[in-house]
């Protein structure tokens, strides 16, 4: 097992009904409240009105409207509003784009740095505003984790950003908030959280228990998701999505493995920030001919043993046969939860291949990932997304 540091500091309320103890949450943190939230969903599912009555008492300030891939002038703005009305706590109601719109507001707000600047230079944070996350998607897991990732739509780029300090204080975790995330959008999220857990079991080096920990998460996605699209109130399902999504990466899982830069999100990153197509379907069109670029006899134990026990492939002594069994049952999945499985489909060409493979490789490590990739590598895998 690799040496490890684990310090989850989000205080989590999972369940239904768990709102209520936000005046209690806040009270903690002061009087005056930043609410961050997205293009309206919170206002017809009924949360933004329940929050506004549970919270009658307080001063709050709001920020709504934050697109998905949230754009750094959303950052500027809520970091406006943070230093004129010395907000004391975020609260970021919605999806990973409001949490991680959030926590780069939060960051900002206690520097004169600049915060695009903050991000492209990876600048250590020594202080952040708190913030309290309610997730109304499953998807990122934004809201125990360290990270966030910003767009500048002005120079097509899509940074990620981290650190301890940013991570949510609190995230009320209700997973009836989620009943009203159409099909596509669930079927995008389930993509999204099952990358993080390709990404950590696709490694230089596991472990016996990070192994089987990631296997059950990943099988689980794969049950819940199409039952929670065709019953979108299926309390259960969406439970099991949510959580799934909080612990899938948040470095609960996989402690001890020998982790390495995300291949295909350093990827996708590019995708969206070109393109600004959603993030679980660029990952989703980009994973099997990942997989498939990657296959070789250094791998091919993996990918076999990744089809046998996610995708009950039978085992023989074929690893190739079984891996591509595996990648094909992949591929099957994500196209039977109907996400568009070619870049064609949604609009994009090859005519930036190259400046995005040259960004991907600079900014993502991607020559670190499990398999090397190079910018021919990157070319590669997304010409065959077509
Ligand atoms: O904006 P509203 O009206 O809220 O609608 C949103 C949005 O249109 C909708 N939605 C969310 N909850 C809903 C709902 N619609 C109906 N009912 C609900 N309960 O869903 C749409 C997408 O929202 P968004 O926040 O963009 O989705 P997601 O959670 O997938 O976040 C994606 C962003 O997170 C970044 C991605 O790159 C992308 O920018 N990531 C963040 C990570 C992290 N913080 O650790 C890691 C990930 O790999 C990822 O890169
Ligand atoms: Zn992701």
């Amino acid at each position: 097992m690799e040496n490890f540091q684990f310090c989850i500091s989000t205080n989590v309320l999972f369940g239904k009904d768990q709102i209520e103890n936000l005046p209690n949450i806040v009270s903690s943190y002061g009087k005056r409240i930043l609410l961050v939230y997205g293009g309206g969903s919170i206002k017809r599912t009924g949360i933004y009105e329940t929050i506004k009555s549970l919270l009658a008492q307080y001063e709050i300030h709001e920020l709504g409207g934050i697109a998905p891939n949230p754009r750094i002038e959303n950052v500027y703005e809520g970091v406006r509003i943070c230093k004129q009305q010395s907000i004391d706590i975020i609260l970021a109601v919605g999806g990973g784009s409001v949490i991680d719109c959030s926590k780069v507001i939060a960051a900002a707000s206690c520097t004169e740095i600049d915060a695009w600047q903050m991000i492209i230079n990876r600048m250590p944070v020594s202080e952040a505003l708190p913030i309290c996350a309610i997730p109304t998607i499953a998807a990122t897991g934004s809201e125990t984790d360290a990270g966030a990732v910003i767009s500048n739509l002005a120079t097509n780029e899509k940074r990620s950003f981290f650190s301890p300090n940013i991570m949510p204080k609190v995230a009320i975790i209700d997973p009836t908030y989620t009943f009203s995330v159409p099909a596509a959008q669930t079927a995008a999220g389930a993509a999204d959280i099952l990358s993080h857990l390709f990404e950590q079991y696709f490694v230089p080096q596991s472990t016996f228990m990070g192994d089987l920990l990631v296997e059950s998460v990943i099988k689980t996605i794969i049950k819940y998701t199409p039952t929670a699209m065709a019953e979108p109130e299926n309390y259960e399902a969406r439970a099991q999505l949510l959580w799934g999504s909080a612990i899938a990466d948040n470095a609960t899982l996989c402690n001890g493995n020998k982790l390495c830069p995300f291949g295909v999100h350093g990827m996708e990153h590019e995708l969206s920030a070109y393109y600004d197509i959603i993030h679980g379907v660029g990952l989703a069109i980009l994973t099997p001919r990942w997989m498939r670029h990657v296959l070789s006899d250094a791998t091919v134990e993996r990918f076999a043993r990744f089809a046998q026990n996610i995708w009950d492939i039978a085992c023989s002594d074929d690893k190739y046969e079984m891996a591509n069994q595996g990648i094909i049952a992949t591929e099957r999945f994500f196209k039977s939860i109907g996400i568009p499985m070619t870049l064609s489909e949604l609009g994009i060409g090859c005519e930036h291949f190259e400046e995005m493979a040259n960004h991907a490789v600079e900014t993502e490590g991607l020559l670190y990932a499990y398999v090397p990739l190079t910018k021919n590598d990157v070319i590669t895998i997304y010409k065959n997304s077509l």
